[in-house]
This record gives C-alpha cells, structure tokens and sequence, in this order.
C-alpha cells in the first residue's frame, strides 16, 4: 500500500505544479493571476503573456494529467504493487489528483487553473479517440463563439456524452462516471465564466485571421 500512496500522492504534486505562474513570475515578473480572467492557466496565459508562454503552459499543465495517468500507474504494476488488470483504475485515480492538484495547488495557496489542459493531458493517455472528437468540438464551438470557456464545458460535456454511444463506450463502464464527474467539475470551475457568458462580459479571443 505504501506505493499506491506514494503514486497517489505524487500525482497531486504533480499536477501542483503551478506553470502558468511560475512562467509568468520567472520571466516575466508578473503573477497571471492578478491579471485578465484572475486564472493560472494556459488561456489566461495566452491573454495576458502571449503566443509562446500560452502554448509552453497548455504543454506542461497537459503533460501533468498524461505522466499521472500514464506512467504512474505503470510504475505501480512494474514494482508489483497492483494488478495489471487494475491498472486502468489507477490511471483514472492519479489523472484525477493530477487535476485536483492543478485547480488546488499546494505550491500556489491553492489558487490554480480550471483543470482544462490537464484533464486533456490525462484523457489523451486514456481515451484517445473520444479525446480527438473532443478537440474538434472544441474548435467548433471555438471558432463559432470565441470564447475558450464555452468551448472547454462543451468539450468536457461532449467527453461524457460521447461515453453513452455505443462507438465511444469505454471497455470500463467505470469511466464513464469519471467522465461525468470531470464535466461536473469544469462546470464548476467556470462558474465565474458562467456568470460573465450570461451577462454578455466574458472575453472572446481574437481570431488569427481576423487582424
Ligand atoms: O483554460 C480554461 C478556460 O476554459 C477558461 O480560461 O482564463 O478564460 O477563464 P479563462
């Protein structure tokens, strides 16, 4: 047990790893949490900081969810801690503290992202397929809308939705809960997003072709 601890435990550091704000105060001296939308993630970083250091944290925050979900639970059959038939619970157990670690960092006064990139980075190692039709979603309704928040709680519903269909049925119906409870979860970390999409102030991004 001692192992699926340290597993455990390490996939909430992990996913603690505060990126957008370490990039943000390392090189450029700014704490992206006190400026545009207030969060430490990718797209905020994208609006306050840029093309590069946007794209350097969407990496990072997704390779958080990928590594947790990925090599942790390996590492956890290699040493001969778990089953390899109960790998994939594992996978879904350390992605999701990758998450929680993300949204509530231990480095950051728990103040971090909404759990978009990492939760991208974990379902990559998990469903890939249904991952791929989320992405399209995403750019759909990103290309429709503008607005990145509208687009990642539909893409996050869409994941779970997508479950039910006998093409996107994971072989663990266990995911599927999973599924729902991540959407439930982004929901919930866009609520400040929810508000400001009904009240017609929330930011859109501009479009590359559109200058
Ligand atoms: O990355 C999270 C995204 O869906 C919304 O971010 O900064 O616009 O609140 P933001």
């Amino acid at each position: 047990y001692a192992y699926i601890a340290l597993a455990l435990g390490l996939a909430y550091l992990l996913g603690s790893i505060p990126t957008a704000l370490w990039v943000g105060r390392r090189f450029y001296g700014i704490d992206v949490r006190e400026h545009g939308s207030g969060n430490a993630g990718a797209t905020n970083t994208f609006r306050v900081l840029g093309k590069k250091p946007g794209s350097f944290v969407l990496l990072v925050d997704a390779l958080k969810g990928f590594v947790a979900a990925y090599f942790l639970p390996m590492w956890l059959v290699s040493v001969g801690a778990i089953q390899p038939e109960h790998e994939v619970y594992y996978r879904l157990a350390c992605g999701v503290l990758a998450v929680v670690g993300h949204i509530y960092p231990i480095f950051a006064q728990f103040r971090g992202g909404k759990g978009v990139a990492t939760i991208l980075g974990m379902m990559l190692g998990v469903a890939p397929a249904t991952v791929g039709v989320c992405l399209l979603v995403f750019l759909a309704v990103l290309l429709t809308t503008r607005y990145v928040s509208l687009s990642s709680m539909t893409a996050g519903v869409a994941f779970a939705l997508l479950q039910l269909t006998p093409w996107f049925a994971p072989p663990q119906p266990f995911l599927i809960y999973v599924g729902f409870i991540l959407a439930a979860l982004l929901i919930y970390t866009h609520r400040a997003n929810i508000g400001r999409l009904r009240a017609g102030t929330e930011s859109r991004v501009p479009l590359p072709w559109a200058k």
